[in-house]
């Protein structure tokens, strides 16, 4: 018996070398495994054993197929390997050629945090509202209660297209494209660029970006205005941040006030960053003017709004901790990595 099986698996290595296909490969496996099989049958020998030589010859029988099965794995794998190749060289592509890694892009922090501001206005019920970069004096000037003599007008700050329009040097404008299409309650942001002749330095670049606020209804107060501002700066910089308004003058708001929070480096007791005065300047604010009401068409004496324009860069810089904005601006793949 014992001889039996060496001739089996002797048989059975050198016929399933030979085979050529996976069909091949499937007839082998019937003939030597399937229940047909040598092996097969002696399994049923077994009974005719002494019974304290059955455990050992089962083991064998065992091993046997094992041995077997593996034959037929290997020239399986084998022929697999081979079809591959030909195929390859029939394209002429090398398919066992390592790939190219591309790397995936991540998204600019000032794409980062303008999606958190949006998110946070979203939360608190404002809708987004969009703009346009090249604009006409109406909309960055005129309907914003500007006079006609203001230096923001000027050429030294705002860059004028050759064809009369301009490049919008406040997200404000969105306010006056907001209150001529639609009517009270308004309660909106919108975040966009912005274009200024101004040099750049480490707090100053031509393009910025703002994020614009305005709510306007019945009974709409100040103290929404500082509610709103102290809400928004919690959730952007944590629970502990406090914020406040001082007296300040813009001509589309009355009364006008500058917006600042406690410094996110120290916590109000003076560092570098606060350049000692423990607050973080973050924009503009104010009550629309009842000028800009008048102008826009809106019942100046049945509603009341207030508005805001947040600096996003600003608050990037704040929370990443950059120094200098003009580092937002350049394109340093460096920089943009640890964003990715
Ligand atoms: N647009 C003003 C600026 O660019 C900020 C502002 C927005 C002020 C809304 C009042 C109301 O500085």
């Amino acid at each position: 018996m014992q001889a039996k099986l060496d001739e089996l698996i002797k048989a059975a290595r050198a016929e399933i070398a030979q085979a050529h296909s996976p069909n091949d490969i499937l007839n082998l496996k019937a003939q030597y495994l399937g229940k047909k099989s040598v092996l097969n049958s002696l399994y049923s020998e077994l009974r005719s054993l002494n019974p304290e030589d059955r455990p050992a010859f089962g083991q064998k029988l065992n091993d046997a197929r094992i041995q077997i099965e593996g034959f037929l794995f290997e020239q399986e794998k084998s022929l697999k390997l081979k079809a591959w190749e030909q195929k390859s060289q029939v394209s002429g592509i090398d398919l066992s050629m390592p790939g190219i890694i591309r790397q995936r892009g991540g998204l600019h922090p000032l794409t980062i945090i303008q999606r958190e501001i949006e998110d946070t206005f979203m939360a608190m019920g404002f809708e987004i509202a969009e703009g346009f970069d090249i604009e006409d004096e109406f909309h960055n000037f005129d309907a914003l209660n500007t006079p006609e003599d203001h230096p923001s007008r000027n050429l030294a700050d705002t860059f004028y297209l050759d064809n009369g329009f301009l490049l919008r040097t406040q997200t404000s404008t969105v306010q006056v494209r907001v209150m001529e299409s639609y009517k009270p309650p308004i309660r909106i942001i919108s975040p966009g660029r912005c274009y200024r002749n101004d040099k750049p330095d480490p707090s100053h670049s031509p393009v910025f970006s703002q994020v614009e606020a305005l709510v306007v209804d019945e009974g709409i107060s100040l103290s929404d205005l500082v509610d709103t501002l102290q809400h928004f700066a919690s959730i952007m910089f944590g629970g502990k941040v406090r914020s406040r308004i001082r007296p300040h003058f813009f001509p589309f708001t009355e009364p006008s006030a500058e917006m600042d929070i406690s410094c996110v480096n120290c916590g109000g007791t003076g560092c570098r960053v606060c350049k000692n005065s423990g607050w973080l300047e973050m924009g503009g604010a104010g009550m629309v003017d009842p000028n800009v009401f008048q102008i826009l068409g809106i019942d100046a004496e049945k509603y009341s709004g207030f508005a805001f324009g947040l600096g996003i860069e600003r608050i990037a810089m704040l929370k990443y901790h950059i120094p200098d904005m003009r580092i937002l601006f350049e394109n340093d793949l460096r920089m943009l990595r640890q964003f990715s």
